[in-house]
């Protein structure tokens, strides 16, 4: 495991996650997860995206909260997580990755959820989660099965990106 992001283009990020399990050194994997998300000015990290294929991601809120005194700062690590539940309600979000640098769509997501997870002493957390930690929570939640948020686009969105998609792809497979 780096602290290198690894780009859109590498097979890692298709790749599905295995679970936590308690011989893993967790505490280490979200400190790098954050080491590197903290450096790269980013809202969440997941495993893949350091090459470790497990079921971890970390959420750093802190540079929306310094823009946007409604939302709350959360630092957390999230591991082995499940949403048991979506809303029907749906809403668009402008989201990035840093696995796609430069490239920011509008993504149409379930508002609300219901999630269970670890926390890093392994205690087992349910809560609902709406607004942007519902938004964070899916898109990282995506890539512990391999799925980036352009998956999620409309074909024609897609279709627009795909000159800058193809470029990233290059780079990031070289
Ligand atoms: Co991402």
């Amino acid at each position: 495991m780096g602290l290198q992001i690894i780009k859109y283009g590498s097979p890692v990020l298709r790749k599905k996650s295995g679970e936590v399990i308690e011989n893993d050194n967790a505490l280490l994997m979200a400190e790098n997860l954050f080491k590197s998300l903290k450096k790269e000015g980013g809202l969440g990290l997941a495993g893949p995206q350091l090459g470790l294929l497990k079921r971890i991601f970390v959420i750093d809120t802190s540079p929306l909260a310094a823009e946007d005194t409604t939302i709350t700062k959360i630092e957390k690590a999230i591991v082995n997580p499940e949403i048991v539940w979506f809303s029907k309600e749906k809403d668009y979000y402008n989201e990035g990755c840093l696995s796609i640098p430069g490239i920011f769509e509008d993504v149409l997501r379930p508002e609300t959820i219901e999630v269970s997870y670890y926390d890093l002493n392994f205690s087992r957390i349910e809560e609902r989660l709406y607004g942007i930690k519902a938004r964070i929570f899916q898109h990282e939640f995506d890539h512990l099965n391999g799925i980036l948020f352009i998956d999620r686009l409309s074909s024609l969105q897609r279709k627009l990106l795909s000159g800058k998609l193809n470029k990233i792809k290059k780079l990031g497979a070289g």
